[in-house]
């Protein structure tokens, strides 16, 4: 029986506490070392989880130079994702890395490449691939009952859900509002069951028109310099068919959104609660997957499993990099668009 994966995790703050939990939980891989820029967030987390104190690392780079890893799990800031996922895979680990991938296009090639060079797998967390609706709703695609799709809407909007903690507001550490923070999740998802067509161009519109007042909200409105609290887009692919995609931390709606839902020629699917809606003996019928929240509350666990059983088998890696290179163009052609005011090509 082979030793357990060997993991080092790259930022200890709030999402790494979910992944930290699943890696306990799998029997075939062993957090080993930890590295933070904050003492404190290292002290929390050497507690948290029992580990020993020379486990813990200031500088990931010695981290990655000290400790011998196989699997690097990138938990930072949006900012800070290509450089420690490059830094690992160049140190011959393979790489899991949070959503978004990354903030430019320019930089998801670079960490494709670096994984090729190394010829270790490269996963992006983008997680409700691993929760149960997500799982239902692409087997129906895959199953063919739905069709051809030839649309998708994905949106996430909140109404007043602009994050107080964390570094989602600040420009320097996210790059991105909503698009990046929630919208990403969506976008992913309907890519993911439409298969990953081609982008050719994108019409947005972004917007900043809440988020800086104070009210109802619990964040400073000061530390908000992130560019959009809103974004609305329409992709078109080059087969022809299209997307729509919303997010918003602030949107003066009647209730929140979490959607995904694709429409294909013989059927239509949404993601929450998994709803399959198509013609059964000449009548429109929805089929809704019974979903719990127990099998929703696996999905960290499941990501991170699927990564180490591609380890394990020789890949592929269950998200790779080349479709996050495509949904980060998407994001890249948003954030252009809606600062142009008109339409861009991707
Ligand atoms: N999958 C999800 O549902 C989900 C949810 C929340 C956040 N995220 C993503 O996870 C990432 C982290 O978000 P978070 O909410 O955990 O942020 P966070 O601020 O709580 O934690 C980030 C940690 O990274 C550390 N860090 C920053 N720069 C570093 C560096 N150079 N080297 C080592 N450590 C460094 C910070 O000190 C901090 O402890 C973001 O990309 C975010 O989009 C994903």
């Amino acid at each position: 029986m082979a030793k357990p994966l060997r993991v080092g995790m790259i930022g200890v703050g709030g999402i790494a506490q979910a992944h930290l939990a699943a890696w306990q939980k799998i029997s075939d891989a062993e957090v080993i070392a930890i590295a933070d820029i904050k003492p404190e967030a290292l002290k929390k987390n050497l507690e948290t989880w029992s580990l020993p104190p020379e486990a813990a690392f200031t500088d990931y780079k010695k981290m990655l130079d000290q400790v011998e890893l196989d699997l690097v799990d990138v938990c930072t800031p949006n900012a800070v994702h290509a450089k420690p996922t490059i830094a690992g895979l160049k140190a011959g680990c393979h790489v899991l890395v949070e959503k978004p991938v990354a903030i430019s296009a320019r930089e998801v090639e670079r960490m494709i490449e670096a994984g090729q060079d190394a010829k270790r797998l490269l996963m992006v967390a983008q997680v409700l691939r691993f929760g149960r609706d997500g799982q239902v709703c692409k087997s129906w695609v895959d199953q063919g009952l739905v069709g051809d799709i030839y649309w998708a809407r994905a949106e996430y909007l909140r109404r007043r859900g602009v994050p107080p903690w964390g570094g989602f507001i600040d420009k320097q550490a996210s790059a991105g509002g909503p698009c990046y923070d929630i919208g990403v999740h969506v976008l992913d998802m309907a890519l993911h069951l439409m298969d990953f067509p081609t982008p050719v161009t994108v019409s947005a519109g972004t917007y900043l028109k809440l988020a800086k007042r104070p009210s109802l909200m619990k964040h400073n409105p000061r530390r908000y310099t992130v560019p959009e609290d809103f974004a609305t887009a329409f992709v078109r692919f080059a087969d022809g068919r299209s997307l729509s995609l919303g997010a918003a931390w602030a949107l003066n709606l009647r209730e929140d959104t979490n959607q995904v839902l694709v429409c294909g020629t013989k059927g239509g699917v949404y993601l929450y609660p998994a709803t399959l809606v198509r013609e059964d003996n000449g009548v429109l019928t929805n089929s809704t997957a019974e979903v719990s929240a127990f099998d929703n509350a696996d999905m960290f666990y499941n990501e991170c499993s699927a990564f180490v059983q591609a380890i394990r088998e020789g890949g592929p890696s269950p998200v790779p990099g080349e479709q996050a290179l495509v949904t980060q163009r998407i994001l890249d052609a948003v954030y252009l668009s809606g600062a142009k005011g008109k339409e861009v090509k991707v």
